[in-house]
This record gives C-alpha cells, sequence and structure tokens, in this order.
C-alpha cells in the first residue's frame, strides 16, 4: 500500500486526476473504474480542466461506474450516471459507448448484475479503479458485514450512509438500495486509486491503517491488493503518524 500525504485538499484532488491521466496518457485504450461522492468532484473538475487545457485524447478509454442507487428513474439528478455526466462525459464530449453502468433497469437485479461482471471481464478487466471511502469504511456501496470476495450485487445501505447523503435528495426519500461492483469486483481491477479528503474521514482512515481484512471497514480488504494507492489531504491523514 502506497500512501500519499498531500499538503493541502486542491493538491489531493489533482493528485487523483493527475495520476489518471498519466495512466490515460501512457496507455490510452485503458479501462478506468469511477466512483461518485462528493470527495470526487474535485477529481472531476481537476481531471477536465487539464484534459482540455492540454487536448488530452480520450477517444479509446473505456469506463465502468462502481455503483448506482436502485429505484430512481432515469435521468434523475441524484443518480450517479447523471452525476458523471455532468462532471466527466459531457465535459470531455466522451461517447456514450464508452462508458458502462451498473444495469439498474432490468427485470432480474441478479441477472444484471452477472452480465455487468461479465462486461467487466470482456473488456479486460480493469486498469484502474477510482474509490471514495464511507465513513463507516464502506468502498463502493460494500457496507460493514460485505465479504471481501462479495461480487456484484444489490446491497442494502446503512443508516450511517444514508445519513451521509440524504441531503443530496433534499425533500425526495433517498434510494436505500443499490447495485454494487463487489469487493472482490473491486480486487481483480490492476490498479486502485482511493482518495480521502476532510475531518470526517480522519477516523476511518486511522482505522484502515491499523487493521486487516476486517469486514467491519471493508476498505480493509483493498490492504492486500499489490497496488493500492491512497492520496489524503491533511484532514483526513490528521490522525494518523507516519514517521517511518
Ligand atoms: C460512490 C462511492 C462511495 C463514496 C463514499 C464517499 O460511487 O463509491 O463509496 O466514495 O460514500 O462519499 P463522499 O465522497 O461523498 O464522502
Amino acid at each position: 500500500m502506497r500512501i500519499i500525504q498531500c499538503h493541502s485538499t486542491q493538491e489531493a484532488v489533482q493528485t487523483v486526476a493527475d495520476l489518471t491521466l498519466e495512466r490515460l496518457l501512457s496507455r490510452p485504450s485503458s479501462v478506468i473504474g469511477l466512483a461518485t461522492g462528493r470527495t470526487m468532484e474535485g477529481v472531476y473538475a481537476a481531471w477536465t480542466k487539464r484534459a482540455l487545457g492540454e487536448g488530452i485524447d480520450h477517444s479509446s478509454c473505456f469506463f465502468f461506474m462502481l455503483d448506482e442507487y436502485l429505484g430512481l428513474p432515469d435521468g434523475h439528478r441524484c443518480s450517479f450516471k447523471s452525476y458523471i455526466q455532468e462532471r466527466l462525459l459531457r465535459p470531455l464530449s466522451l461517447r456514450e459507448d464508452q462508458i458502462a453502468f451498473p444495469p439498474v433497469h432490468g427485470t432480474s437485479h441478479a441477472d444484471s448484475a452477472k452480465h455487468y461482471e461479465i462486461s467487466i471481464q470482456e473488456s479486460g478487466g480493469v486498469d484502474l479503479q477510482l474509490l471514495g471511502i464511507g465513513q463507516n469504511g464502506h468502498i463502493g456501496f460494500n457496507e460493514p458485514g460485505s465479504a471481501g470476495n462479495s461480487r456484484t450485487r444489490v446491497v442494502e445501505l446503512t443508516e450511517s450512509t444514508i445519513n451521509a447523503n440524504k441531503s443530496e435528495f433534499g425533500e425526495e426519500k433517498m434510494p436505500t438500495q443499490a447495485l454494487s461492483m463487489g469487493i472482490g469486483t473491486i480486487l481483480e481491477a490492476k490498479n486502485l486509486l482511493m482518495l480521502a479528503t476532510g475531518k470526517s474521514k480522519a477516523e476511518v482512515i486511522k482505522y484502515l491503517l491499523n487493521h486487516h481484512d476486517d469486514p467491519n471497514c471493508p476498505a480493509t480488504f483493498l490492504k492486500s491488493h499489490p497496488h493500492f494507492t491512497l492520496v489524503l489531504d491533511p484532514d483526513a491523514g490528521s490522525k494518523i503518524n507516519l514517521n517511518i
């Protein structure tokens, strides 16, 4: 596990954007797994700004989204599909056939989940998976209790996750389920790049660094991955001491 401690939040988001773009520059046909959430907003802003400024070609890469809420109509403003369309697809003029979304509108979620796994395998696998982390240690929507070998499936959101995200929905009721890549699915990506920013993540980052393969904190399963990079801003890293 490699940890990059940055001097500011801006430096942290720029670091994640730059590592992603460097991958795309060296291998333009890379397959990238995309996460959403407030933390990642700055990454997409930095990514699109640099990519447009330098004219970086994205025409041969492919993207898989990590997760999606269940029960929202297609095009809902709070769906992760809308999130990424607004922040990455439209700014970079990416084609619709360059991205796959967890298929949440089918009749059988189990079949849809299997189909998503097959699509990932047929693409050659994810080269670089971007990740945030929940205050309860979730990755994607793999909540505490998820198995280290879990695959794409329907997941129930915990109260902690609902409380952290419900303000996005305003007066509307937030979904309580999602379709998420599993921890086993995520671990098959060739490289994992996680970003944590803000004081609200300091405790979970401390826990992550002190525990291994602990289902109470699903992110701890990532520590066995040979290419796992964790990027922190000063607040998220404020409870750890890396004087090594
Ligand atoms: C969403 C996702 C989640 C978020 C996590 C942190 O695609 O993967 O695991 O990364 O909930 O969300 P924020 O950044 O809003 O704190």
